[in-house]
């Protein structure tokens, strides 16, 4: 493996990570973080998802090159096309119909329209901690008055009663749950999501689920929010990136109440006016045969096989970190013993090893690693065998915090 020297220092990258993109809204260190470092890397254990598929690929699951061809490149159906929104609303189980979906330019965009669309400045929110902390960083440019709700070690469980001591206490507008969570692979059972819905009801909090996740459970198949709780109240975002590989269709969505929808909808002029076309043709074309629990297999698969492959190097490993292991997601947390600056260990494993993971700081959790577990098997366990050796000189080279 060859030395890949950052051309950034550690200091400037610190700079950069934890400051500014414009005033009152934090960089958002994880997208700066694999977005400068992740195209140099020789081995990348940062993704969140699993291995995205080929074109050839999706060939066996119904998409027709033929049909491909014939699609104009005009702008498309701003909304998403009426067949992609009808193939989206069915993985909902019936609650919602295509009236309920608009598809956005991935999660992300997905994310950033309905946080602009339901919060104002002073609103009382409160806000699931960690997570992918795009919605984080919105909130704070937004001013809104934020409280968290942090999962926490050891079993990083969404903290329920506190949730709903604060919904009785502040009645807030909304409540941002990512779950199942990024970064720390718990969700949320459905007697929780019950739970949560009741309360919301009484204090009319809108719940808003990030649930990109959602279909990745590795125990008991875990609802939407959507089949949950009162439909007014309730917004699901979600999209093709993550469980289903498909992040380069860059194909989201926000699914809850029609006067939401029709909101967005205005706003996402202002954004990206509409998806891609061709984005737009395949995804209903995969999602129109049925593929959806397919899909959610290949990605359940590739983790548990990853998951044995890495129960199996515990004893190479089990001095360097502790693994928090996932119930969903495909990525682990490692606990650090041994030094709390993640930041500076990820900086080294990348410029002096060529390996990406992900930095706990990113997170707002110092002591940690976001490892990807998506990765094909056997390119997994090379990677992670090759992981280990980098990261235990790393712990030779600095000094015990
Ligand atoms: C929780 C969560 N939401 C949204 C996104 C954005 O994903 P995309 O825009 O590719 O759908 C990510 C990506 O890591 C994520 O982890």
């Amino acid at each position: 493996m060859c030395d890949v020297l950052s051309l950034l220092s550690l200091e400037e990258l610190r700079r950069i990570l934890f400051g500014e993109v414009l005033e009152g809204l934090p960089t958002f260190c994880l997208e700066r973080w694999q977005s400068l470092h992740e195209t140099a890397a020789k081995v990348l254990l940062s993704d969140s998802g699993v291995h995205p598929l080929t074109f050839s690929e999706l060939l066996d699951y119904g998409l027709s090159l033929d049909r491909l061809f014939r699609v104009e490149l005009g702008y498309g159906w701003t909304k998403g096309s009426p067949k992609l929104r009808e193939t989206i609303s069915e993985i909902y189980g019936g609650v919602i119909g295509p009236e309920n979906v608009i598809v956005t330019n991935g999660s992300a965009e997905a994310n950033l329209i309905t946080v602009a669309s339901v919060v104002r400045e002073n609103d009382f929110v409160l806000v699931d901690v960690p997570n992918y902390m795009q919605v984080p960083g919105l909130l704070k440019w937004l001013r809104a008055r934020t409280i968290f709700l942090r999962r926490s070690p050891p079993d990083w469980g969404f903290p329920l009663d506190k949730a709903i001591d604060l919904m009785r206490k502040h009645k807030p507008k909304a409540m941002f749950v990512n779950d199942p969570n990024n970064p720390t692979g718990t969700y949320m059972r459905r007697k929780e999501l019950e739970e949560l819905s009741r309360e919301a009801e009484k204090t009319n909090t809108l719940l808003v689920f990030d649930e990109v996740y959602w279909g990745s459970e590795l125990r008991e198949p875990r609802p939407s929010i959507l089949e949950v709780a009162t439909p007014e109240l309730a917004v699901s975002v979600s999209g093709l990136s993550k469980v289903y590989g498909l992040p380069g269709l860059r194909v989201g969505w926000v699914s809850g109440s029609e006067k939401l929808i029709s909101r967005l909808w205005s706003l996402k002029d202002y954004t990206t006016i509409a998806p891609s076309v061709l984005s737009d043709y395949i995804a209903s074309a995969i999602l129109e045969h049925g593929n959806v629990e397919k899909l959610r297999e290949r990605a359940k698969s590739i983790v548990r096989s990853n998951l044995e492959i890495l129960k199996k190097s515990h004893t190479r490993f089990s001095d360097l970190f502790e693994v928090v292991l996932p119930d969903a997601g495909a990525y682990f947390l490692a606990r650090i013993p041994w030094s709390d600056n993640t930041l500076d260990i990820t900086y080294r494993l990348f410029s002096k090893y060529s390996v990406l993971v992900n930095p706990g700081e990113c997170f707002g959790i110092p002591g940690y690693l976001r490892i990807g577990l998506g990765q094909h098997p056997p390119v997994f366990e090379e990677s992670l065998q090759y992981l280990i050796n980098s990261l235990a000189r790393v712990r030779g080279e600095l000094p015990a915090t």
